[in-house]
C-alpha cells in the first residue's frame, strides 16, 4: 500500500509509467499511452479511467475497475424498545410516534455493548457471506459517530478482532450520512487501485447519547451496524457516488459536549452537553429538500431516470420524510425501502442495514440496479447508485 513497485518500470502492455504531478497525497501513475482513454468527470474533478493506475497489476491489465458489494451483514442488539416501554419514560404516546415518525420499535444496546461490538458481528456475517478471509482485506473504514472512544478508533478495534495482517484502518465522522461518505472514500481506494478489498461500516449507538427525558429526541433513534464488503472488479457496481455538507447548519443538529470544545467536566454533565439535541422541524424540511435534490441530480449525471431504480433505500429518519422524498421524485413508494418501523432512525448504520436485509431476503437481486440516499447532522447528505 505504501510504495509504488510500478513507478519507474513499464506495464504489463510495455507502457512506461511516470507520477503525476497533480496527484494529491501521492503518486498516481499514468499510463502515457493510455491517456486517450481517460474520461474526466467534470462535476467531482475525478479522472475517471481506466489509464490511471496505482501499484495495482490487475487494473493494468484491466481496463476499468469497479467497486462491487460482494457481501453484506448485520448486527442489532437482542433488545427491543417498543413505543409501549416509551410512553412508561417520557410524557409520549405509541400513536404519537406511530403517526409522526413511523417508528414502532427500535433496538438498543445494554451497558456493555458498545459500537464495535456490533460492527465485529456484522463484519463477520458480510465476510462469510462473501466467503473472504479476513486477512484479504485491504482496508477497514467504520463510519460512526459513537466510536467506542477517541482512540484507538472504532476501524482498529474492529481490525484487531478480525485479522493480525497490518492495514489500514479508520473512522470517519458524517453522522447519519456516514455511509455513503464511507462508499466515496471506498470507492476512490478500489478505482485507483489503492485497495482491492475493503471493509466498510456502519455503526452506531447513539441510544448511548440519548436524554430519555427530551420526548423531541429519544424516541427517534435506535443502535445498530451493517457491513459490507467492496471489491474490485471488472463489471459494474458502484456507477456513482456524490457526497457534499453545509456546516452552516450544525447547530440544528449536535452533541455539544465530550469533544475538545467542552471537555467533559461536572459542568458539562449538569448542562446536559453531552446529549443528542435537535430541531426536529428545521432538519426535517431540509432533509426532504435536499435529499430529494440529491436523488435527481445523480440520476441525471447518469442519465437515468426512477424507472431505472429496482430499489431505491432513502436514510430511514422518519417515515414521512420518505414518503415526501419519494413523492417529490414521484417515485413508488412499494420500490422503497422501509425498515424505521422496527429500527427507528440508526445514524451511519441505515442504509448498510437495510442493504443487508435486501440482500437477504431476495428484494435485491443480482444485477438491480439500486439507488440510496442520506442526510444528517453537520449537515452532511450523499446519494448512490450502485449495480448488485
Ligand atoms: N411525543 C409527543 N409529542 C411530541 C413528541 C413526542 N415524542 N415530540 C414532540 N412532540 C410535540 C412537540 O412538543 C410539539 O408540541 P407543541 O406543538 O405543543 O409544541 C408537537 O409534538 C409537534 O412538534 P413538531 O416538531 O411540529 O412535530 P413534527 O411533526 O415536526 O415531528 C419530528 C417532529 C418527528 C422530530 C420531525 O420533525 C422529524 O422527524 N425531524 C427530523 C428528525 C431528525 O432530526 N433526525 C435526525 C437527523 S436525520 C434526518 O433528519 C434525515
Amino acid at each position: 500500500m505504501l510504495g509504488c513497485p510500478w513507478r519507474d518500470k513499464p506495464d504489463a502492455r510495455g507502457h512506461s509509467i511516470r507520477p503525476h504531478s497533480k496527484a494529491v497525497g501521492g503518486y498516481v501513475a499514468v499510463i502515457q499511452a493510455g491517456l486517450s482513454e481517460n474520461r474526466a468527470d467534470h462535476s467531482t474533478g475525478v479522472v475517471e479511467n481506466p489509464g490511471c493506475v496505482f501499484f495495482n497489476e490487475e487494473r493494468i491489465l484491466d481496463n476499468r475497475v469497479y467497486t462491487r458489494i460482494v457481501g453484506t451483514g448485520s448486527c442489532v442488539p437482542p433488545k427491543v424498545l417498543t413505543n409501549h416501554d416509551l410512553e412508561k419514560i417520557v410524557d409520549t404516546s405509541d400513536q404519537w410516534i406511530v403517526e409522526r415518525t413511523g417508528i414502532s420499535e427500535r433496538r438498543v444496546t445494554d451497558e456493555s455493548t458498545a459500537a464495535s461490538d456490533l460492527a465485529i458481528e456484522a463484519s463477520k456475517k458480510a465476510l462469510e457471506m462473501a466467503g473472504i478471509a479476513a486477512e484479504e482485506v485491504d482496508l477497514i473504514l467504520v463510519a460512526t459517530v459513537t466510536p467506542d472512544m477517541f482512540f484507538p478508533s472504532t476501524g482498529c478495534i474492529v481490525h484487531k478482532a478480525l485479522t493480525s495482517k497490518p492495514i489500514p484502518a479508520f473512522d470517519l465522522s458524517a453522522a447519519c450520512s456516514g455511509y455513503i461518505y464511507g462508499l466515496s472514500v471506498a470507492d476512490a481506494y478500489i478505482r485507483s487501485g489503492m485497495a482491492k478489498t475493503i471493509l466498510l461500516i456502519g455503526a452506531d449507538t447513539l441510544c448511548k447519547m440519548l436524554d430519555w427525558t427530551d420526548r423531541n429526541s429519544c424516541v427517534l433513534f435506535g443502535d445498530g451496524a451493517g457491513a459490507t464488503v467492496l471489491r474490485a472488479d471488472s463489471t459494474p457496481g458502484v456507477l456513482k457516488v456524490n457526497i457534499s455538507a453545509d456546516g452552516t447548519y450544525g447547530d440544528l443538529l449536535q452533541i455539544l459536549g465530550g469533544g475538545s470544545r467542552n471537555p467533559c467536566s461536572q459542568k458539562v454533565i449538569d448542562e446536559g452537553l453531552q446529549y443528542v439535541r435537535i430541531k426536529g422541524r428545521e432538519v426535517y424540511k431540509t432533509a426532504v429538500r435536499v435529499m430529494s435534490q440529491s436523488v435527481e441530480e445523480i440520476l441525471k449525471q447518469l442519465n437515468m431516470t426512477g424507472d431505472d431504480l429496482a430499489l431505491f433505500i432513502p436514510h430511514q429518519a422518519n417515515l414521512r420524510i420518505i414518503e415526501a422524498v419519494a413523492a417529490k421524485l414521484n417515485y413508488p413508494m412499494e420500490k422503497t425501502l422501509v425498515n424505521i418501523d422496527r429500527y427507528g432512525n440508526t445514524t451511519a448504520a441505515t442504509i448498510p442495514l437495510a442493504i443487508d436485509e435486501v440482500v437477504r431476503n431476495g428484494r435485491l437481486k443480482s444485477g438491480d440496479t439500486m439507488g440510496m440516499v442520506a442526510f444528517g447532522g453537520g449537515f452532511t447528505w450523499g446519494a448512490a447508485v450502485i449495480k448488485y
